[in-house]
């Protein structure tokens, strides 16, 4: 009996190593078995209700994940990436190149395995477990940001702000109410912040410890909603003071990451304006191989940080972290503390509530 199972599901087996043979974007010839039924809608995905994404699985294992859970109704596969999503009821479609979307309701029952029968509620799923079924909880919502993680503990998370990016990020949940999407953090100096325009485009560090989102990921989330952006300074006594500003949004890489920022509130004194008080608004990013500034010489070697400078900054917060020092490069928020260098700084986003 196991021997004919296996038969059964061979020639589906067999197709999904099909990668190999044939061209990278033709997904007919790479999977030739499973279209027959016409059950794959091929260049389009759904893009509500997407319930969970996961990276680096085959095909198969995604529809096996839909398969046992729940509310799944179909999923959305991009072979390139490898990346599935576990879609819920969902009307929408929108065109997408190299996307598939397929229903569940088209595939054998049999892919769940032992799962393939169950009575799992809403927002649970079925795993297999010592030779028993069990329902565990299922995924919540995709989070776009930390900001629809709240009830959660501050940690590290993935997020998902639009169909094509993920990024692990740090999510504060426990200051001023929680939802904070940490963009930049420091306070032990393990990571250095010279870095060149592509590390602070992709980002560096680790969410865990310092790190920088990467401007990139940043423009990504800014995109998608109104946000604001708050800047936590810490000097080397333990002193905290803050800066926010209501108006906060970066552009992609083509417009060198022009900046918008205004609408200043705080404890901290305005530190988005070069030394004669201008606000850096409009400013493009800058990095030590990549001049943008207005300044005769590089701000970003005269700081020592990639920033939206424009003559330069006097808010340094990517400059050294070295306390007891002070100077032009080091971590510093001036209106606050001169150019002393701080003992921990924090960028952070959050979206506006409307
Ligand atoms: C400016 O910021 C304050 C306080 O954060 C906020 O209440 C106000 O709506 C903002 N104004 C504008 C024009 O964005």
């Amino acid at each position: 009996m196991g021997f004919i199972a296996i038969i059964g599901l061979l020639p589906r087996l067999v197709a999904f190593s099909m990668t190999d043979v044939c061209a990278k974007d033709d997904f007919e010839c790479q999977h030739p078995n499973i279209n027959q039924h016409g059950r794959l809608q091929v260049g389009r995905c759904r893009t509500t209700n997407i319930f969970h994404r996961m990276h680096s699985i085959s095909m198969l294992d995604c529809l096996k994940e839909c398969m046992v859970t729940s509310q799944c109704k179909g999923i959305n596969y991009r072979s390139h990436w490898p990346l599935c999503d576990i879609v819920g009821v969902s009307e929408d479609f929108t065109p997408e190149t190299d996307c598939v979307y397929t229903d569940i309701s088209e595939w054998s029952k049999s892919i769940a395995g032992k799962c393939r029968v169950h009575t799992c509620n809403d927002g649970e799923k079925c795993v297999f477990d010592r030779e028993k079924q069990k329902c565990i909880t299922a995924y919540g919502p995709i989070p776009r940001d930390c900001s629809n993680q709240i009830g959660k503990q501050s940690g590290v998370y993935i997020i998902h702000p639009n169909q094509h990016t993920s990024m692990a990020a740090f999510c504060d949940m426990d200051y001023e109410k929680g939802g904070w999407t940490i963009v930049q953090r420091r306070f032990d100096g393990k990571e250095s912040f010279d870095r060149d325009w592509n590390a602070y485009k992709r980002g560096f560090g680790k969410p865990s410890g310092e790190y920088w989102i990467g401007n990139d990921n940043l423009h990504a989330i800014l995109s998608e909603r109104k946000y604001k952006v708050r800047f936590i300074l810490v000097d080397v006594s333990g002193n905290s003071a803050y800066a926010e500003y209501s108006n906060f949004y970066i552009g992609n890489e083509d417009s060198n990451y022009a900046l918008s920022i205004s609408n200043y509130s705080g404890n901290a004194g305005d530190g988005a304006t070069d030394y004669t008080g201008t606000s850096l608004h409009g400013m493009v990013f800058s990095t030590k191989d990549k001049d943008n500034d207005l300044y005769e010489k590089n701000c970003a070697i005269h700081k020592c940080s990639g920033w939206w400078h424009r003559a330069c900054t006097v808010g340094n917060i990517n400059g050294k972290l070295i306390p007891g020092n002070e100077g032009e490069k080091t971590m510093h928020w001036k209106p606050l503390r001169k150019s002393f260098s701080l003992q921990e700084t924090t960028m952070m986003i959050k979206p506006i509530e409307k």
